[in-house]
């Protein structure tokens, strides 16, 4: 109720409305500066689903700039190291924080199957363990170890 009350003044230009997952987004110089230059369109999970060399990134980041984002060249360069140290090729795959997408394209899971994730999360709170993350029913197991090593819990 009281982000649709915050959303409707932020579509009437009154007051920026952010995406509620931003606050996730992990800790970083330059993650105010993502939140606000990279949330006005769209949320986050079009981000953390992504994977991306510095070099995919940094196409990414000017492909946004001619969608509209506005940016000086300083908060670019600061968003561009963020992203390549958080979303790069062999980043981290936060477990108690990432959205449904980034389970499914970084794990290579069905959409069932990181819902089921982010459910059982929800309802739970946050997984401990690699041992935690298998119970969840409707998981399956080999998908998950053979990246095991991507996770963080
Ligand atoms: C002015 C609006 C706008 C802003 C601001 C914006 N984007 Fe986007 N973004 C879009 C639109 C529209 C799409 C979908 C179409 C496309 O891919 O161009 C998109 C899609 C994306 C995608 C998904 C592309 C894919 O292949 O699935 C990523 C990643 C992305 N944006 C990253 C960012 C980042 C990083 C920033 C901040 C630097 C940002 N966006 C800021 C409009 C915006």
């Amino acid at each position: 109720m009281k982000r649709t009350i915050l959303c409707v003044l932020a579509s009437a230009g009154l007051l920026w409305c952010a995406d509620p997952e931003a606050s996730h987004l992990p800790a970083g110089k330059a993650k105010d500066v993502v939140v606000t230059v990279c949330t006005e369109c769209h949320g986050v999970a079009n981000i953390r689903r992504q994977r991306l060399s510095r070099e995919e990134w940094t196409s990414e980041v000017s492909d946004m700039v001619d969608n509209g984002a506005k940016a000086n060249d300083d908060q670019i360069a600061l968003i561009l190291d963020y992203l390549v140290a958080n979303f790069g090729p062999d980043s981290k795959l936060r477990v108690n924080t990432a959205p449904m997408v980034e389970f499914k394209a970084v794990l290579s899971l069905t959409a069932a199957e990181a819902g089921a994730i982010v459910d059982y999360r929800t309802a739970h709170g946050d997984f401990h363990d690699l041992a935690a993350l298998l119970s969840v029913p409707g998981v399956p197991a080999a998908k998950i170890e053979a990246k095991k090593e991507v996770l963080e819990f």
